[in-house]
């Protein structure tokens, strides 16, 4: 057999994959172990969708090859939900690409624009896809401190011009995964004025931009004036619909960007999304079901936030309660690191956490939980937890 590309060596196996290895294993002791690993909604795709789906997938138009920038009636869905959530004119027929998940997107995005020695603006911790990808193109990562006491912002202002001048993509992502933390508007103009300045594309993950609690609404970098010159946003409807599985996203913002370059590497890579699957994902967005379907299902969230919030602090540990997403940040007990805490909670409790150290070397200190398991589960996986907290 011949030896792997050597770049495959510079990129350690994805996080969550990794994760669920070290769960079959425990599990298959016998243990019954419980994850608040990987952030895949537990509850179901709601009926609206589902009920769509049904119908959209006895057509036989669309048992044939999608179209390749996704189908227009997507297109047009998620420009008008960018109109009305954002306030955002999108141009459906140029400024969005239909994709099969943001994660997908991202890493097409990367290798359109990465030459080998690019440099990548990172922030760390971060999702691990913007670093691995990076990597694999042959682009060297800057990487961007994302610290608590600046509400988990990278210092744009830290960064050295020569630094700047050679980036090709800035990676920002509020609400984040894996802090919760949210950014304002005054952010992203940041933001966007810096990339204008220093000519790099902004890459805004906006997965979680419907997943905020206590009154927060998240915006979208597009918002900001002229941001679509420098701007391609992702947004997937894995997270607000419950649809992980489905595999279906959206980049909008900059042509260019889209059309000659993601779309360029993404045609010649992936054929699209099942075009049934589009036609049902841009019904969720049309449904007038959608907005309350979503404020329940982050009803349910800020519950289990609140809960685990209490128990980790009864815990003596030091955690903050997000306004953004369903993952919660959680500093190690002292004596821990990331590592030896997540093994200690999945080796003697049975509990899966994500180590903070799989997001990069800022996330060392932390672990990171997410809350997509009933009440009743998550009240366990605590109960569990604090009994191993106490004996230290
Ligand atoms: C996570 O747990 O960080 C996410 O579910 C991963 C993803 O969205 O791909």
């Amino acid at each position: 057999m011949p030896r792997p590309a050597r770049r495959i060596e510079s990129v350690p196996p994805y996080l969550f994959a990794e994760i669920d290895r070290k769960r079959r294993e425990v599990a298959a002791r016998g243990v019954d172990v419980i994850s608040l690993g990987i952030g895949d909604p537990d509850l179901p795709t709601p009926d609206f969708v589902v009920e769509r789906m049904a119908q959209e997938i006895r057509d036989p138009r669309w048992h044939r090859y999608p179209d390749y920038e996704g189908h227009p009636a997507f297109r047009r869905a998620v420009a008008s939900f960018y109109r009305r959530r954002f306030g955002v004119e999108i141009d459906p027929d140029r400024e969005v690409l239909a994709l099969i998940g943001s994660k997908e997107g991202l890493a097409h995005l990367i290798w359109a624009y990465v030459d080998p020695g690019d440099v990548v603006l990172v922030p760390d911790p971060a999702y691990p896809v913007y670093l691995t990808q990076t990597r694999l193109a042959g682009g060297e990562p800057y990487v961007m401190p994302l610290r608590r006491e600046r509400g988990f912002l990278p210092d744009l202002g830290a960064i050295p011009t020569d630094v700047a001048r050679r980036a090709k993509l800035l990676f920002v992502n509020y609400p984040n995964n894996p802090t919760g933390a949210v950014a304002d508007r005054a952010f992203y103009e940041e933001a966007v004025a810096f990339c204008r300045q220093h000519d790099i594309l902004l890459v805004s993950d906006n997965a979680y931009s419907e997943m905020t609690f206590d009154g927060f609404v998240a915006p979208s970098a597009l918002e900001v004036p002229g941001a679509r010159d420098v701007t391609v946003e992702f947004w997937s409807l894995s997270k607000p619909f419950n649809m992980t599985g489905w595999r279906i996203a959206a980049a909008v913002g900059n042509a260019d960007a889209l059309y000659r370059a993601l779309g360029i590497v993404k045609t010649n890579l992936d054929s699209g999304q099942f075009t049934a699957i589009q036609m049902a994902a841009a019904a969720a967005l049309e449904s007038p079901e959608a907005e309350a379907f979503i404020r329940r299902m982050n009803a349910v969230y800020a519950r289990r936030r609140d809960m685990a919030v209490q128990a980790l602090r009864r815990m003596g540990l030091d955690v903050e309660a997000p306004r953004g997403t369903f993952y919660l940040w959680v500093p190690v007990p002292a004596g821990h690191t990331s590592t030896s805490f997540a093994t200690l909670l999945l080796e003697k409790a049975g509990v899966v956490v994500t180590p903070g150290i799989g997001y990069g070397p800022g996330g060392e200190g932390y672990v990171r939980l997410s809350l997509c398991l009933p009440d009743e589960r998550l009240q366990e996986a605590l109960d569990r937890m604090t009994a191993q907290v106490r004996i230290g």
